[in-house]
C-alpha cells in the first residue's frame, strides 16, 4: 500500500510542479514514505533522516524534507523534536494536502503537522488521474482495519476499516486500463472486508467488484490482498472459482498454528477454521497457489505452540511466504504482555520455520517445470537479449524473447526453477 500511496503522492504533486527525480541529491523535496509495522522498518526512518539532513545542510539548504505514512502518524511531533530536518509530517489519510502543507513550509519556514483520519476525505480529492509506469498497478478498495490482532498497528495508524465506493475504484481502474495497465491488484488491508453500494442499489463484497471490474477491456489479470480468513466468505470463494481473470494465487495469513497463540492474538479463528476455508478455495480452484503470513515468538508461545506452526505448513503446503520474528510495537496490547518469548528462541524458531517455507516455495516451483504458464511480461531481463515477467503465481519468470514483448501476456514454457524464479521458452 505504501507504493501505491506514494504514486498517489507524485500525483498530487504533480500539477503543482513537483516531478520524481532518481536520487536524493537532485531533489528539492523528500517524502519518506513509512512503515511501522515492525520496529526495523521504523527504525530506518530515524537513520535515513540522519543522512538526508547531512546532504541538506551540505550541499542543499533550501530542501524540504516530509515524513509521511504510519511512523508519521504513530509518533507525529516527535519526529520533529528527534530530527529537526523534518518540515513536514503527514499521516497516511492526509497526503492530498501535500500541496497546501509545502505552500504553508515555503511561507512560514515553520513545521507542519497533518495526522487526521478522512479516507474518504482523501480519494474525494485526490486527482481522477494517475500517472502510472508499467503494466501492473496497485488500486486501494480499502483502507484501514477494525480487526485489533494484539501484535498489529495497523488499526491504529491507518484507522477504521472505510471502502472507496465502486464508481470511484471503477473510474480509476479504467484510467489504468487506458494508460496500458493489464494486471490490476486490488489492495486494503483487510480487502475482504470490502463493501460498498453497487449500480444497482445493492451491498457489493469484494467478488461482486472484482466481478465488475474484470469486465474492464484491457484489464486481463486481478489479483487481490491482503485477506483474512474471517472474512473470506462462500461469495468470494465462489469468485475465485469461476473468475478466469482473477490470477489462482491467494494471499492469505494465518500467523500461527497453534489456537492458543491465535486466541492471544485475537485472530477470531482457530487451526481448523483455516485449514476448512483453505479446502473449500482448492476445491473451487484447485491449481491456487497459497501464500502466508506467519509470526514466530508472540508472547507465551511455547515449544509445543511453535510446532503447531510448523505442523500447519506442512498440512497446508505454500507456494510462497512471509514470516517474521513477533515485534514489540508501542500501544498495542501484544507490548504488555507477560511471557515475552527471548530473542534467541524466536530467532531459532524464524531459522526453522523458514527452511521449511522455503523448501515448500523450492518444491512448487520445481513442480512448473515441463509446464506452459502465462507470463506478463514487465521489461528487460538482466541478460541481453531476455526479458523478465510474472507467472501467474507471481514468479519472477526469466526467458528470451523481443522487446516488442513488453507489456504483452505471452505462454512460456518451464525449464529451470530456483526458490525464487523459473527461466523458460517462448512457445
Ligand atoms: N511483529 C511481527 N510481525 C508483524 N506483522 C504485523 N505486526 C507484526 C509484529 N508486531 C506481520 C503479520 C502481518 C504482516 C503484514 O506483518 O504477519 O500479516
Ligand atoms: Fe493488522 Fe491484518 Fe490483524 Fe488488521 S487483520 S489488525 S491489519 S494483522
Amino acid at each position: 500500500m505504501n507504493v501505491y500511496d506514494s504514486e498517489r503522492m507524485a500525483d498530487v504533486l504533480a500539477p503543482i510542479g513537483y516531478a520524481p527525480v532518481e536520487t536524493p541529491d537532485q531533489a528539492d523535496l523528500v517524502i519518506l514514505n513509512t512503515c511501522h509495522i515492525r520496529e526495523k522498518a521504523a527504525e530506518k526512518v530515524y537513520s535515513e533522516l540522519g543522512r538526508i539532513r547531512q546532504h541538506k545542510e551540505a550541499n542543499k539548504p533550501e530542501m524540504k524534507v516530509a515524513v509521511a505514512g504510519c511512523v508519521a502518524q504513530a509518533e507525529g511531533a516527535e519526529i520533529m523534536r528527534r530530527a529537526p530536518v523534518v518540515d513536514m509530517v503527514l499521516g497516511p489519510q492526509t497526503y492530498h494536502k501535500l500541496p497546501e502543507m509545502i505552500a504553508k513550509v515555503h511561507r512560514k519556514s515553520g513545521e507542519v503537522l497533518e495526522t487526521e483520519f478522512d479516507t474518504i476525505e482523501k480519494f474525494d480529492s485526490l486527482p481522477k488521474t494517475r500517472n502510472v509506469k508499467g503494466f501492473s498497478a496497485f488500486l486501494t478498495v480499502q483502507e484501514g482495519c477494525d480487526k485489533f490482532c494484539t501484535f498489529c498497528v495497523v488499526p491504529y495508524t491507518r484507522g477504521a476499516e472505510v471502502s472507496r465506493p465502486v464508481d470511484q475504484i471503477v473510474m480509476e481502474a479504467r484510467d489504468l486500463a487506458a494508460q496500458g495497465v493489464r494486471e490490476i491488484t486490488l489492495i486494503g488491508q483487510n480487502v475482504d472486508a470490502y463493501h460498498a453500494e453497487g449500480p444497482d442499489g445493492s451491498e457489493w463484497g469484494l467478488g461482486e467488484l472484482i466481478r465488475h471490474v474484470a469486465l474492464i477491456g484491457g484489464i486481463d489479470r486481478i489479483r487481490f490482498t491482503t485477506s483474512h480468513p474471517r472474512d473470506m466468505d462462500d461469495a468470494l470463494i465462489k469468485v475465485i472459482g469461476e473468475e478466469p481473470k482473477l490470477m489462482p494465487y491467494l494471499h492469505l495469513p494465518i500467523q500461527s498454528g497453534s489456537n492458543k497463540i491465535l486466541r492471544a492474538m485475537n485472530r477470531d479463528h482457530t487451526y481448523d477454521h483455516y485449514k476448512q476455508l483453505i479446502a473449500k478455495i482448492r476445491a473451487a480452484r484447485p491449481e491456487i497457489a497459497l501464500s502466508g503470513d506467519f509470526i514466530v515468538g508472540f508472547p507465551g508461545e511455547t515449544e509445543a505452540d511453535f510446532e503447531q506452526t510448523m505442523k500447519c505448513v506442512e498440512e497446508i503446503g505454500y507456494a510462497s511466504s512471509f514470516s517474521f520474528k513477533y515485534s514489540i510495537r508501542p500501544g498495542t496490547p501484544g507490548a504488555s504482555m507477560h511471557r515475552q518469548v527471548p530473542e534467541d528462541v524466536k530467532q531459532d524458531r524464524l531459522v526453522r520455520l523458514q527452511a521449511l517455507l522455503y523448501k515448500q516455495q523450492e518444491d512448487h516451483n520445481k513442480s512448473l517445470i515441463g509446464k506452459t504458464l502465462s507470463v506478463l511480461v514487465e521489461g528487460k531481463g538482466r541478460k541481453g537479449g531476455q526479458l523478465f515477467g510474472r507467472s501467474p503465481y507471481l514468479t519472477g519468470t526469466h526467458f528470451d524473447g523481443p522487446e516488442a514483448l513488453i507489456g504483452q501476456i505471452v505462454d512460456v514454457r518451464i525449464e529451470e526453477a530456483g526458490r525464487n524464479s523459473l527461466v523458460g521458452v517462448l512457445v
